[in-house]
């Protein structure tokens, strides 16, 4: 890699061994997106060619239509004789060793567990609920879904057992898959106890149950074990037959009222999106070790943990335990050990490991790509970042996309640059965007605007939000109108045209790179008897971007340290540990506008010191000094 002025760009070295190594792609992109992306829809395996490549019917838009697939074929069928690896998992206990799964023999397994499935009565069109950690049986368990049309809806496993039955009840699920426990950072985790409970009030009617750990579990009327459930299963099936548009899975995500969004994505297009932006973004191809350390509870996790490598041929690393525990460069080993080649995480980790260990002594000779997703990247990280792991000679790609959009939509490509730390690059070739002031209108660079992406949108982004019409239309399709899709993130562009994300401009915080909305968190906090009224605020943190904190008008007077532990074990219990809270204020009143909404835009600079702008609109302005006081009060 080289500099010039305050732009990195590809060595030759690099470009020469690149996918994508010359501008022509982005002419052609830019000029034609619909055929850009019908070129790459040529590179899976189709049953029945499709019919219409896009059509839109705002809000509504569709790809490939009369397309038949099934995505599993374009790679268990199509490497079912092969002995390659397709999954390299590393157990948490270094001791237990690696597992390697073989393409062939993720073709059978997918299929016994699918038969297995059908068996049970699920059917094409269904959603299955999957709660499972990072464990080869959680691939399976989405594959063999996604093998037989069942739509997989996977919950993070450390969310709480509340969040589960919010997310069970919303679906109807019948069937649950999940493990009696896992490894992290040296304790044994209890899964099938959360499960248990999440269960409860539901419509589940079965929970399959891996065996991880050797948990002591009390098996209900309802479970049944992996093995005896897959046991006599044959391990051929032919792939349900799907048209591009029928959904493929449901992801939820952080809804502003404590409901989560089911958002849906479709067969074809995600398809076909996964595939190119891999190839472009990742550079990958069939001799890649690619690990991407997002858990599979989230969008990285599906797109670019599990689906990508596969699709490509490549071998996916499945990660179980701490990437920093027990030794803090435990991740650097593993690259150095199992030759990774493509290392994807999210600034979080990144600025965890940089503090953990400056110098980076192993080698990372395997490394030709490194990559960070999440939330936006600090300029000394990224540096870092470059340096120590990449050792100046790979390419970071600073990957900006969204559960929404199903794939990565902006960043620069790694045999063509530039990079510039800080910014997420330009939008890839086919993605056509903008950033538009309030009216509407293209902002000149350098200038904050909303980040919205323009017809034909792309093959991969969403095609719903699961019962809830309304919501997708309003969420995303009403501030810039019917036919742009707004992102809610600000943004600009800077003179080359490189994109960068300042940040959330909804109610959406990024704990360590995790979508939390501070409604969901003020809803789970004013269930404490004690408080009247409260405002959540994501508040920059040096380790994890931000945290929340929150302001509270209590009922009662209490003792603060009893009450925020109180409030902590209640997030603990509706949402998960990711809700931990920093700090609670309590206060005698929190801004608010006279339509009573509260000002959280002006409790975020309290703690930035940024100028707290136009108070005019406040109903109570003289609250403003009272949170300042309680801030300062706390130092
Ligand atoms: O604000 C942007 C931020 O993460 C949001 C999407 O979060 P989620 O749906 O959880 O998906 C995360 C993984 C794809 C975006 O609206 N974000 C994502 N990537 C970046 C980012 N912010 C800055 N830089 C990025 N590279």
């Amino acid at each position: 890699m080289h500099k010039k002025e305050n732009l990195y760009y590809p060595s030759e070295e690099v470009k020469k061994n690149a996918n994508i190594n010359n501008e022509e792609v982005y002419n052609k992109g830019g000029e034609d997106p619909i055929s850009f992306w019908e070129e790459r829809a040529n590179d899976i395996v189709w049953r029945e060619k499709w019919k219409e490549s896009f059509s839109h019917n705002p809000p509504y838009f569709s790809w490939f239509s009369g397309g038949k697939l099934n995505i599993t074929e374009s790679f268990l069928d199509a490497n079912k004789e092969s002995d390659k690896t397709a999954v390299l998992f590393l157990p948490e206990p270094e001791e237990e060793g690696e597992k390697k799964i073989s393409y062939k023999e993720l073709y059978k397994e997918v299929n016994r567990f699918a038969n297995a499935l059908k068996s049970a009565g699920v059917k094409k069109g269904d959603p299955v609920g999957i709660y499972m950690p990072m464990i080869p049986e959680a691939v399976v368990a989405m594959l063999a879904c996604a093998r037989i049309g069942a739509m997989h809806t996977v919950v993070f496993s450390a969310f709480s057992s509340s969040a589960l039955r919010i997310r069970m009840q919303d679906t109807s699920a019948k069937v649950l898959i999940t493990a009696d426990g896992y490894y992290r950072g040296g304790r044994v985790n209890n899964l099938k106890e959360s499960a248990d409970e999440g269960v409860k009030e539901t419509s589940i009617e079965k929970v399959v149950v891996a065996n991880r750990v050797n948990n002591e579990v009390s098996l209900n009327e309802k479970d049944v074990w992996w093995s005896d459930f897959i046991k006599d299963q044959p391990d051929e099936l032919e792939a349900q037959e799907m048209d591009s548009e029928d959904p493929m899975f449901i992801l939820y995500t952080s809804g502003s009222t404590g409901k989560p969004k089911g958002v849906i994505h479709t067969c074809g297009g995600y398809a076909v999106q996964t595939k190119a932006t891999a190839k472009m973004i990742f550079d990958m191809k069939e001799d890649d070790i690619f690990w991407s350390m997002a858990d599979i509870g989230w969008i990285t996790g599906h797109t670019y943990t599990v689906y990508a490598p596969l699709i490509c041929g490549a071998t996916m690393v499945l990660f179980e335990g701490v990437p920093n525990w027990p030794q803090a460069d435990r991740w650097a080993s593993i690259i150095d050990d199992y030759k990774v080649s493509i290392f994807y995480t999210a600034p979080t980790a990144i600025r965890m490991f940089k503090m953990q260990t400056k110098e980076v002594k192993n080698e990372l000779s395997s490394l030709r790509i490194l990559g960070s997703v999440g939330e936006p990247i600090d300029e000394v990280s990224w540096e870092w970042f470059f340096r120590e792991v990449g050792k100046e000679r790979c390419p970071v790609v600073d990957t900006w996309w969204q559960t929404e959009t199903g794939g990565v939509l902006i960043t620069s490509l790694p045999g063509v640059g530039p990079f510039r730390p800080t910014f997420t690059g330009r939008p890839l070739p086919g993605v056509k965007f903008d950033i538009l002031d309030s009216e509407g209108n293209s902002v000149p660079a350098n200038k904050e605007g909303d980040l919205v992406i323009m017809p034909p949108f792309t093959p991969g982004m969403l095609r719903g939000l699961y019962k809830n019409e309304e919501k997708y239309i309003k969420t995303y399709f009403t501030e810039h109108g019917e036919s742009i899709f707004y992102t809610s993130d600000t943004a600009y562009k800077d003179d080359n045209g490189l994109v960068r994300i300042v940040g959330r401009a909804d109610d959406v915080i990024k704990v360590a790179g995790h979508r939390l909305t501070t409604g969901e968190l003020e809803n789970a906090i004013t269930k404490n008897e004690s408080v009247a009224e409260c405002a959540v605020a994501g508040i920059k943190d040096e380790i994890k971007g931000e945290v929340p904190v929150a302001f509270l008008v209590l009922k009662e007077e209490r003792e603060k340290e009893e009450l925020h532990e109180e409030i902590a074990e209640k997030l603990r219990k509706d949402i998960g540990p990711i809700a931990l809270i920093k700090n609670i204020y309590i206060v005698s009143d929190i801004p608010k506008t006279r339509s009573g909404k509260m000002m959280r835009r002006v409790i975020k600079k309290l703690f930035t010191g940024e100028d707290l702008g136009d108070l005019s609109t406040l109903s109570n302005p003289e609250s403003v000094e009272i949170l300042k006081e309680a801030i300062k009060k706390d130092e």
